[in-house]
This record gives structure tokens, sequence and C-alpha cells, in this order.
């Protein structure tokens, strides 16, 4: 681009911003889409993604690169590996808004970029930005050169036939306004020169059509020089592939964490100034812009060593390491600048290899490569800005710690869903080690200090853990629940130890008991279409809980009916209710049963896009908990009261299998989940339970006593033949009755089931056959 048409360029980018930024309804606006979005669940920010965006979403949960794709890309290929994946918000560059993906596994740099971004749209204009066209230099090493200037002459009158040579080996690029541009010698000493083939690489990064095309004329350069060529390679410091970024800012408006917008400014001088002088300080600073811009990278695809192989070599490009950036003050206005040389594509390279690539460039609005390296340019300035500004207000550990704090409370195996308890333990402690954490995972007199029971003294936390090889499942489940159960002693449980409060809260088979009714309803299960690990792991853990609440709900409802009823329906109508009173062992019961409809909840409000789904599986939760409230007080009422109510009966005591949960956890699988499925899957629930609780209720009758429900010795009270259970003729006439009705269902939903599926409805038979030697 000559100089005038460049001066055009600017002046329109100028024009452009002004027009554009004038409109104050579209700054209103983005704000109020994206404020705040880091406050939101996983699922809700995926969900506001794909609904503004219309970005297929699904990519993102698990990496996009397949298993077959990574062993293809390297060699001795063993697997893949994860990084989060998170979005830069508030870039506003000349004048239209960027969402803007980065990939990165250090906390607080997506922060720090999106508020730094947010400063400098609301301080100033947002972001202007400069590039010139994507032209790469490749390298053809001359050796053994006598006469530097006759070899110079050579290739500078030969440039015609080398440049048309060396484009055949670039068809498709010249085809697209690209191809090679110029060529020149340059002269290095001992007998050495570089013949620099300059080559317009259009939205490619470049590397492998500048090889190709190298390799293609180093026999023509040879053959023109008459000297030997050597290495034939590009190079990545790409002098003639740079962009600019630059923010002005009214210094007024700068005020920052009780600093004036004067100070602010002027203590970032003062700390770009020691960079300047000190190139110590220099690589930080330069690594703090690295920060942004390989976030960027690795969220499109690029080669990241290329760029900051070019990154550095240019900072120290007049023999003394420099930070890449600047900053100065005009007027009232503060001013940063980043210029940098960047090779990115957005064509070629690993972009097809990955369809992530394509919805993250989707998100960038399909950004040609110039653009691309703009918006990278941006995201190192606001970086660095950012680090600056924490750096010289307050340090960068308050801000980078707190966020860095998720991670250690992670690594020492504090659960996802106290991870930010946790954090705000080690918050108000100051200290963000991980010894910290581990306190807190221990829970040693944690709930005063972050004051959620102020003024009650020597509490600790209870801690409950779990940790399943379910049978018929290759996933190992394991839970850790940290909770407070309102008392002085402290209480540690282990499902698998045996003791005597898991005994009385779980049942006395506790966990051989829990694997015998988990591989009965596990065989009750749909296949999954989806092939991601991510859901298979959660429909596993959420089948565990559920089975759990289920468990727990039922055997505190034993040791204290009436504490546990009056409780439960008070959590379930989602009020507020004085924790109960009792037995250390109800109130542990009582607390982790809070603790786990809590996790329940979290992981389906986190994880679970479809809302119908999401309400089903709630639903479906608190149904379970009433029907043991319901059939409780049913199987009272008809002991004391002979009062019955059969049908109602059967309704609740079913609800004990948790066939219908365990379905529509399943439905987590699905590709496609709409209100026909879930409802399909709780008319398939309702068979198996039915018939599950049958076979189950007359097999477990032979020791059925009047102390716990079972629907055989309802019936039997009903026809008041409590004594003649075990005679053939009484069981058949409650086999018939009970048959019938399930008959009745299983017509009912046969024709609705697809040929996929058509086997499912016999399928509980299958599973109980297998388990009971059954009585029918
Ligand atoms: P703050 O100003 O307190 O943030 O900064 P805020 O609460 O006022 O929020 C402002 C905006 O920031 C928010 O807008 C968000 O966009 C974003 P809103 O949504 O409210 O409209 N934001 C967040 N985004 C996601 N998650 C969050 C979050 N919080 C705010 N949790 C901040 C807080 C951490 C950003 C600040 O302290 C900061 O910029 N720290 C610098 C952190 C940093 O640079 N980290 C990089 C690692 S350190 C390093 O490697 C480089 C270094 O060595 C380089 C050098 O030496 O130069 C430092």
């Amino acid at each position: 681009m000559d100089n005038r048409a460049a001066q055009q360029r600017i002046g329109q980018i100028r024009q452009q911003i002004v027009q554009e930024i004038d409109d104050k309804d579209q700054k209103l606006e983005y704000a109020q889409l994206w404020a705040g979005f880091y406050k939101k669940t996983l699922q809700q920010r995926l969900d506001q993604l794909n609904k503004i965006q219309n970005v297929n979403v699904e990519h993102f949960k698990d990496g996009g690169l397949s298993l077959q794709n990574a062993n293809l890309m390297v060699e001795n290929c063993i697997g893949k590996i994860g990084m989060p994946l998170g979005l830069g918000l508030n870039f506003l560059i000349n004048g239209q808004y960027y969402i803007i993906p980065m990939a990165i596994e250090e906390p607080s740099v997506i922060a720090a970029a999106s508020a730094a971004a947010k400063t400098i749209a609301e301080c100033g204009n947002g972001f202007e930005t400069y590039s010139t066209r994507p032209v790469m230099m490749g390298q053809i090493q001359l050796l053994n050169v006598e006469n530097y200037s006759k070899a110079e002459c050579l290739i500078d009158s030969n440039k015609v036939s080398i440049i048309n040579r060396g484009n055949q080996a670039c068809a498709n690029m010249v085809k697209r306004g690209g191809g090679i541009e110029d060529v020149k010698l340059r002269q290095l000493g001992e007998g050495q020169a570089s013949v620099d083939i300059f080559i317009n690489v259009c939205d490619s990064m470049g590397a492998n059509i500048v090889n190709t095309v190298l390799e293609h004329l180093a026999p023509l350069v040879e053959e023109i020089t008459g000297h030997q060529v050597g290495i034939k390679i590009l190079t990545n410091l790409c002098l003639n592939r740079k962009v600019t970024s630059l923010f002005r800012l009214n210094i007024e408006k700068m005020s920052y964490k009780n600093y004036t917008g004067q100070q602010v400014a002027s203590m970032i001088l003062n700390a770009y100034k020691f960079a300047e002088l000190d190139y110590f300080r220099a690589v930080t600073h330069n690594k703090g812009i690295l920060n942004g811009i390989e976030a960027v990278c690795n969220a499109t695809g690029q080669d990241g060593r290329a760029v900051n192989a070019s990154l550095h070599g240019y900072a120290c490009l007049n023999g003394k390491y420099k930070p890449l950036s600047k900053y100065w003050i005009e007027g009232n206005e503060f001013i940063g600048e980043l210029t940098i040389p960047i090779s990115v594509g957005t064509q070629g390279g690993v972009i097809s290899q990955n369809p992530l690539y394509q919805a993250v460039l989707q998100i960038l609005e399909y950004p040609d490569s110039q653009r691309l390296a703009e918006i990278m340019a941006c995201v190192g300035l606001a970086q660095n800005f950012a680090a600056l500004r924490a750096l010289t207000v307050e340090g960068i550990q308050k801000g980078h710690m707190s966020l860095h704090a998720k991670n250690i409370a992670i690594s020492v195996g504090v659960p996802e869903h106290q991870v930010e308890d946790a954090v705000l333990f080690m918050k108000n402690r100051g200290s963000f080690r991980k010894e910290t954490a581990k306190e807190f995972l221990k829970a040693y007199h944690l709930f005063q200090e972050i004051g959620k029971v102020k003024g009650k003294k020597n509490q600790s936390l209870c801690t409950f853990s779990a940790q399943f090889q379910l049978e018929g499942s290759q996933e190992k489940v394991e839970l850790h629940v940290v909770f407070d159960c309102h008392s002085n002693k402290r209480i540690d449980v282990d499902f698998l130890s045996k003791s005597e409060i898991s005994i009385k809260l779980f049942g006395s088979k506790s966990h051989t008991w829990f694997q015998h009714l988990f591989k009965i309803i596990n065989k009750v299960k749909i296949e999954e279409e989806s092939e991601s690990l991510p859901k298979k792991g959660l429909t596993v853990k959420l089948k565990v809980i559920s089975i759990l609440i289920n468990l727990l709900s039922y055997n505190l409802l034993i040791i204290d009916y009436e504490k546990t009823r009056n409780y439960l329906n008070y959590v379930l109508n989602q009020q507020h209710i004085d924790f109960p009173d009792g037995e250390i062992e109800f109130k542990y019961g009582i607390a982790l049963l809070t603790e786990l409809l809590h996790i329940f909840e979290y992981n389906i409000q986190q994880f679970i896009g479809e809302q119908v789904l999401k309400n089903a599986l709630l639903n479906e939760q608190n149904l379970i908990i009433k029907s043991h409230l319901n059939s409780f007080e049913l199987w009272q009422r008809a002991k004391l009261d002979k009062e019955f109510q059969i049908g109602n009966f059967w309704l609740y005591r079913k609800k004990r299998l948790s066939c219908t949960m365990m379905l529509l956890c399943d439905c987590i699988n699905f590709k496609t989940i709409d209100e026909k499925l879930v409802e399909l899957m709780k008319q398939l629930g309702d068979v198996y339970e039915i018939e599950i609780t049958l076979t189950r209720d007359t097999e477990k009758w032979k020791d059925a006593t009047l102390k716990d429900p079972n629907i055989y010795t309802y019936w039997l009270m009903q026809h008041d033949q409590l004594l003649q259970g075990d005679r053939n003729c009484v069981l058949d006439q409650f086999k018939n009755e009970s048959s019938a009705m399930l008959e009745m269902k299983r017509q009912r939903i046969q024709p609705l089931l697809p040929s996929s599926m058509a086997h499912l409805s016999k399928q509980a038979t299958t599973a109980v056959s297998l388990l009971y030697q059954s009585r029918f």
C-alpha cells in the first residue's frame, strides 16, 4: 500500500470509529448483553453465546478435536490435552464490538483483558487498528559468494523470471490476489547472502506456501547466480506483515480503585519507563502482551511459536531488547500503542482439522488474516494495560491470585460445587495456598470465619465421601461433600466404611445394597447417542447422587418421621425452615441430604442446556422425595386407621425405584431432547417402576413387617388377608390385579416407542428376572 492509500485507509477507519461510537445505543446494548457474563453458570454462558451468535456450542464442550484426527496430526500420538476456552469481552475495535475467544490455562488473563477493554471502550473510543498486507519473507541461503555486487545485480535483473517461476508453485495464491511481490539479495558477509523472496500469502499463515515456493525456486537461483544454494526457509520475523493497535483515553476518566485518572496515568507511565530502561523488566512486560496474543492464537489454531519468535525478534531488532508497547500522554489523553509483526491465518493450517476453530472464527465474524492480526494486537495491548494498571495500583497478586484460587482449590480436591466457598475462605484468610484450601476441605472452623453461621461457637464441618466403581459402568464416581450439620461434633463418613451411622442412614447393607439397586436400575437404561465423555460422566454422577438422596430421605423418614416430613416439606417448597434438632446422626443425615440436593441441582443448572430436561430432572427428584412422604403417610393411615387408597399407594411406592430418574439422566446423552422424548421416558419409567416394585415387594414380603412400607403388604391389609400372604391363591389374585394394570400401561406406551426403542418396554422384565427369582 503506498503512502497515500495508507493515509486514506487510516482516515476511513477514524471516520468509521467516530460515526459508530456516536451511536450511544450500541454501547448501551452491548453493555446490557454482556455485563456480568462471568457471574453466569457455564451452561447459561453457552446458551447466551448460542442465542446471540448462533454458534454451535457443542464443540466447546469436548474440545472439538477427534482422537482420529489427533492421531493423524502428530507422531506417536497417545491422546489429546485440554485447555480452558473463555471469552474476552468489551473489545470495541474500529467502532465495532468483538467477542474474542481466548484459550489459556492461566487464570485472570481473560478477566484482565476484558476489564481493560471495558475501560478503553468507556473512557475512550475503543481501539484503532492499522495493518499492512500479509506479506511473508522467505530466505534462500547463498554460499561461497565472492562478489556481492555481481550477485545482487544478477538477482535484480532476473527478478521477473524469478517471480514468474515462483508463482508457478503458488498459482492458487496468485488467483486469490497473492503471490510473489519482490525479490532482493542481502549481503551477510563471510561469503554468505540471503535471497529474500516476499510473498503475499493472503489469508494463510504462510509457512507452507512460502517454503514450497522457495524449494521450487532454489535451482533457478543457483543457475542465475552460479552460487551454491544452502537452506531454504521462511523467516518468522515477518517485518512486512505488521499490525498496530492504539487507544486514547481521557485521563480524567481513567480513575481506578481510589486513584485519580492523573495518578493512574502517571503510575503506568513510570512502569512503562522501567521496561524501557531495563531488559529484565521488558521481557516480563512483553510476556504480559503475549498472555493475550497467545490465548487468541490457541483459540484460533495458530502457530503460537511463530508468533512468539517474531515478537521477541522484533523486540530486540535494534540490538537491545525493548518493550513492544508504548505509552505516552498528549494533552488530556493517555495513549497506548502496540505495533508487532505477526503472521496468523484464517485459512489452511490446522483450522480445518478441528471444527472448534470454525466455531471460534464464527464468533469473531469470520475475519480475514489481517483483521485477525489486528484483533490479536488489541488483546495484547489490553492485557498489557491491565497488568500495568494492576501492578501499579494494587499489585498483581490481589486480582490474579483471587482468580487463581479456584485452581488451587480444585488441585487439592475441593468438590466443584464448593470451589466458590473455598475461594471465599482463602480470600478471607488472605492466603491463597494449598494448605489453606486443604483446611477448607477438612472444614476446620470454616463457617465462623466466612461468617455463614455468625455467632455460633465451636462448630465444625462434617464430611461425606463415597467412591463407586459401578457394575455395568466404566465410570468411577467419586463424591466428597463438606457441610455444616449444626453440631459441635465433627463427623466424617465414608460410605464404604460400614460405620454405624452409614448403616443407619443408608440401610443395613449400605454399599452392597447400593450396588445391587444400581445394578437393577442400570439395566433399564437407554443407550446413549452421544460419545461425549463429559456427558457420560455427568449421567452416572447424577444417577448416583439421586439414588443416595433417595436412600437417605427414605431412611430419615424411618428414623424420625415427623421432623423429616416437616423439614422436607419446607425444603421442597423452597421455603426457609430452621435446622431441625435431634440426635447427631439425624442432624448429619438431614444436612447431608440438603447438600446432596444442592449438588444435584448445581450439576443440572451448570451443565445441562435443555430447559425441558432440566425441569424434568428437578421435578422428578422432588417427586421421588414427595412420594416417600406420601407413601409413609398412606402407610400410617392404613396401619392405624384402616384407611386405604391402593391407587395412590402404588403411585408413591413405585417412585422408590427411581427408574424414571435413571431414564431421564440417560436423556442427557441424546442429541435431540424435546418434550416428546421426556414424556416418553416418564411413561417408560412408570412401567419399569411398577414392574420392579411388584417383583421386589413380593420377594421381600417373606420378611415383611408392618414397619416398612410394601405394596403387597398394603394390598393384603386392604383385603384383610395379612396372615394369608404366602398362600399361592392370594398371591395370584394380587398378581392378576397388578399385572392387568401393568399390561394396560405397557399397551399404551408400545405404539409411542420408535422402532429402535420397541424392545424397551420389556427390558424391566429381563432386568428383574436376572436379579430376583420372580414369583410370577
Ligand atoms: P477489576 O477492575 O476489579 O474488575 O479487575 P471489575 O470487577 O471492575 O470488572 C470490570 C470488568 O472486568 C468486568 O465487566 C468483566 O468484563 C471483567 P462487567 O462484566 O462487570 O461489566 N471481569 C471479569 N471477567 C471474568 N471473570 C472475572 C472478572 N472480573 C472482572 N472474575 C482484574 C479485576 C482481575 C481484572 C484486575 O485485578 C486485573 O486486571 N488484574 C491483572 C491480572 C493479570 O494481568 N493477569 C495476568 C497474569 S499476571 C502475568 O502473567 C503478567 C505480568 O507479569 C505482566 C507484567 O509484569 O507486566 C503481570
